[in-house]
């Protein structure tokens, strides 16, 4: 079992003792697996500059693809990720939105639908669970199959020492998120993540290739085969997810009836 382990705050600090203790509940649980990390502080992401090439030309385009197609193949090799994070007003810290930024025209393309992920964040006192759940988000739009969320209080600056309450709970969540890695379980997508999904199915429609505002996400739901699929063949669905995905596709369908996603030519 390959895990990545993401490093998104600007420092080694309350959120990433966190995020070790969890390591160390999982290298219990299974001495096998085969670790990588990514500090977002060592890597020097420039700024998405929001030429929105990405979601235009694909993602190649980007002027600092190198740096940001090497997360993607990190990602890629896992089977599943650990994104620690700290909470900064309310949510994450500028070093994990700049990378956020930067993939989150897969929202638009989603891939990952077999990955699992957990999120990670410490706060003073308030909003980490609100972080979690911002990145519990990003990362289910782009297709993750499921994301546990580990938020917590330190009342602390840097000096945060895991209470028993705490340490409970990281014993709890680890666990959940190895036994969810190690059996494979698909887990059927939710409302939040069927809506955007099936909209911008329909929205590809616009910008499939040959149309006057052409673009990588027209050709990206005609090839992989998705423009005809209510979400990623092999993920589980039970009918009624199935019927609420397809009207919202029949809604962007009709709501881009006469519309095109433009951009200067
Ligand atoms: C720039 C900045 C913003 C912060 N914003 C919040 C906040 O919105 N709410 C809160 O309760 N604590 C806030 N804090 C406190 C941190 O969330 C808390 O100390 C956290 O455990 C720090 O994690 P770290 O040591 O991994 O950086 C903030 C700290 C900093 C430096």
């Amino acid at each position: 079992m390959k895990i990545l382990l993401v490093d998104g705050g600007p420092r080694k600090g309350n959120t990433w003792n966190i995020a070790m203790k969890v390591r160390d509940e999982l290298n219990k649980l299974s001495p096998d697996i085969e670790w990588k990390e990514l500090h977002l502080s060592d890597i020097n992401l420039p700024l998405c500059i929001g030429c929105s090439m990405c979601f235009r030309k694909g993602h190649s385009y980007c002027p600092h693809n190198e740096m940001v197609q090497e997360i993607l193949n990190s990602i890629d090799e896992s089977d599943g990720i650990i994104y620690a994070a700290p909470t900064y007003n309310l949510s994450v810290p500028a070093i994990s939105k700049n990378l956020i930024d930067h993939i989150c025209y897969a929202l638009h393309r989603p891939r990952y639908f077999t990955k699992k992920a957990l999120v990670i964040s410490s706060t003073g006192g308030v909003g980490a669970s609100k972080t979690t759940k911002y990145l519990a988000g990003t990362l289910a739009g782009i297709g993750f199959n499921h994301c546990f969320q580990l938020p917590v209080s330190t009342s602390s600056w840097n000096a945060y020492q895991i209470s028993p309450k705490v340490k409970q709970k990281i014993e709890r969540i680890s666990k959940k998120f190895y036994l969810d890695l190690a059996f494979k379980k698909l887990h059927a997508p939710s409302f939040g993540v069927l809506i955007p999904f099936n909209l911008i199915r329909g929205m590809s429609i616009t910008c499939r290739p040959g149309s006057e505002y052409e673009a990588a996400d027209g050709t990206f739901w005609q090839q992989e085969g998705y423009v005809d699929q209510v979400y990623a063949p092999g993920i589980p669905l039970p009918f009624y997810k199935k019927l609420f995905g397809k009207l919202m596709y029949q809604i962007a369908i009709s709501a881009f009836k006469n519309k095109a996603v433009t951009y200067k030519k």
